[in-house]
């Protein structure tokens, strides 16, 4: 069953800029009444309500932070679309032993996991007051098979792909409908480093809200993710012997 996103209210988190400020583009596109734009720092956010006006709303949220999740709860009671974008890629490359795997993979998981749980914990409640809604999690085709280039940010995101499945069965009896957003390389500031092609936020953005729109649980929104999907789907262990050659 598709989520039609015309003259809903939604949250975005991590929206001042990258993916999440392209997915607040494509909801007002698509004909969203609202759409709360989540910051740490909500200066950041001034490009996007100038260009949108009232039907963009900033909201401060550090989705490590359980105070000011709740408060954004208390603010956005309103909520019927959560998008969890807000994400962290800390180490990129390097030999196997290099300590910072470990420091940068807490904080990983603190963010991509740890935050993606807690935001959806408490706007659970919300969702169901408001009819059931939906969430969607933007984990990453590094949830699928593990690219060593990004072990750390890779296993944050594998476990991403787990919330979503139980997020998506714990939900269903509220009618709370789970998407899982599984992009390749996107041109933002977290995938400067990564040597591949990369598609525009604009475009993953739209191909989000489509897949939104027509009920796909699991969205591929650029043609490297699509690729990967297939091949997750047809062989994970060739797609994991492929994406290792990479490395080599
Ligand atoms: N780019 C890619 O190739 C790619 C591929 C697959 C999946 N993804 C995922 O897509 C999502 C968006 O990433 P992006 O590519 O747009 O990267 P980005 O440009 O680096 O943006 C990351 C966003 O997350 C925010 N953020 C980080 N930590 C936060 C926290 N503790 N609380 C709230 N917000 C926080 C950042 O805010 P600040 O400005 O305050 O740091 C920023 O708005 C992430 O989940 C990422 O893992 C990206």
């Amino acid at each position: 069953m598709g989520f039609s996103v015309k003259g809903k209210t939604a949250l975005v988190t991590g929206a001042n800029r990258g993916i999440g400020e392209a997915i607040v583009d494509a909801l007002v596109k698509a004909g969203a009444a609202k759409v709360y734009a989540g910051a740490r720092n909500i200066n950041d956010l001034a490009p996007l309500t100038a260009r949108h006006g009232a039907r963009v709303v900033a909201l401060k949220i550090d989705v490590t932070d359980p105070t000011q999740i709740a408060a954004a709860a208390a603010a956005a009671s309103d909520v019927q679309l959560l998008v969890n974008n807000a994400g962290f890629a800390g180490h990129v490359g390097g030999a196997f032993t290099d300590p910072e795997w470990i420091t940068s993979g807490r904080q990983e998981m603190e963010v991509n996991f740890f935050g993606t749980f807690a935001v959806t914990q408490v706007f659970a409640p919300v969702l169901a007051k408001n009819g059931g809604g939906s969430v969607v999690n933007i984990a990453s085709v590094a949830s699928l098979v593990s690219f060593a280039l990004l072990a750390s940010y890779s296993a944050s995101k594998a476990a991403v792909h787990s919330l979503t499945q139980a997020t998506r069965a714990m939900l269903k009896g509220q009618g709370t409908q789970v998407f899982g957003v599984y992009p390749g390389p996107i041109d933002t500031r977290m995938a400067e480093d990564i040597p591949f092609d990369k598609t525009s936020p604009a475009d993953a953005a739209r191909a989000i809200i489509a897949g939104i729109e027509a009920g796909a649980e699991e969205i591929y929104p650029d043609p490297m993710s699509q690729g990967m999907g297939a091949g997750y789907l047809a062989n994970p262990k060739e797609l994991e012997q492929q994406v290792a050659g990479m490395a080599a």
